[in-house]
């Protein structure tokens, strides 16, 4: 089976076209701003403008590796924008009855979980989806992914772009700040640090760090720096505490934060100290993306869902699919 998955939650469009064993194509466009976050309509009226374009340029890049049709149309029903949200669904269910295939909504959070198990080899692993709205660790029980610890406030991602649009460095901030942090040679600056449980804090964190940079004694490279060090640290205990709570030896890392090349070093060191493994799917695949999309497409299509009602759903938690696509 192939399927077409079109993913726009947020500040992306993507549209990726994979098999059961293969992504096959992953083409994205992205919003961004050099100043302020994302503006609803705004984003959405830039999916509306390029859609078409990439559809006809997935389609052609498909259609040149020779692997036959497309048997499904999948698009991201939740959780996000709404408006963008529309938009990936209006273009899912018009490419869906031009190409007279089915199609179905999926969860954005629990595609970025999935498509782990699509390039490496993790079978039962606790997940850290850190991304922009989403700090969520995570673990399949019971026939759901539940959620063992998450943010109390901000998704860390959000977190990275609040602070980075306060220091003027545009959106997206995470691999902006990543930059500075990374030539940092100073000492480390004293952050707050809050985990409760297995759940983390990030607005007094986000406060303080603005307050600092306000004050002017302190460079944006050391911020940067002392940022990454405290929140990826707060993020790497409470995964480690729901691994040792689950008994799980497996850590898959999702979301766009997961690109940082530091929270992967200090996941990997974890899991090392651990006798455990860590796996991190490649970059194009912890993004938004439109692969992820299709792929749980193909996974829930299999297992038997069909599409009854076609709908979006902006708040739609992880933990309120129904996983039916396992064992
Ligand atoms: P969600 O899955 O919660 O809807 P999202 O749709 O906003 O998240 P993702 O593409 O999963 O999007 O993640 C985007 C976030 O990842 C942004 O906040 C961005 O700053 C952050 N990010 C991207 N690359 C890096 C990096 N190298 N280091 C840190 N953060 C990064
Ligand atoms: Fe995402």
């Amino acid at each position: 089976m192939i399927c077409l998955g079109i993913e726009s939650t947020a500040h992306t469009i993507g549209v990726g076209i994979v098999s059961k064993k293969n992504v096959l194509v992953n083409l994205r466009e992205a919003y961004t701003t050099e100043s302020g976050g994302i503006i609803p309509m705004d984003a959405a009226n830039h999916h509306k403008d390029v859609k078409d374009d990439l559809i006809k340029r997935a389609i052609e890049e498909f259609e040149k590796l020779g692997k036959g049709k497309i048997d499904l149309v999948s698009y991201s029903r939740g959780p996000g924008i709404g408006p963008c949200l529309q938009v990936g669904k209006n273009t899912a269910a018009e490419l869906a009855k031009s190409l007279d295939v089915p199609f179905i909504g999926i969860n954005h959070c629990v595609s970025h979980l999935s498509v782990g198990s699509l390039v490496t080899p993790v079978k039962d692993p606790v997940m850290l989806y850190a991304s922009g709205a989403n700090t969520q660790v995570i673990a399949y029980e019971g026939g759901k992914y539940r959620v063992f610890g998450e943010t109390l406030d901000q998704g860390i991602g959000n977190f990275l772009d609040s602070f980075a649009r306060h220091v003027g460095l545009g959106f997206p901030g995470g691999p902006k700040i990543e930059k500075l942090a990374k030539d940092y040679t100073g000492d480390y600056i004293e952050l707050p640090y809050s985990v409760k449980g297995m759940d983390i804090s990030l607005s007094g964190l986000l406060t303080n760090l603005k307050n600092k940079h306000d004050s002017e004694k302190f460079t944006l490279e050391g911020l940067s720096y002392s940022l990454q060090e405290t929140a990826f640290a707060m993020l790497i205990e409470v995964a480690e505490r729901a691994m040792a709570h689950c008994d799980k030896n497996e850590l898959l890392l999702g979301g766009g934060v997961a690109c940082n090349a530091r929270l992967q070093e200090m996941a990997g060191k974890m899991c090392k100290e651990r006798g455990a493994k860590c796996f991190v799917p490649q970059k194009s695949l912890l993004i938004d993306n439109g692969a992820m999309i299709a792929y749980q497409g193909i996974l829930e299509y299999e297992s038997g869902t069909r599409e009854k009602k076609v709908d979006i759903r902006p708040y739609e938690r992880t933990d309120d699919v129904l996983v039916n696509w396992k064992n």
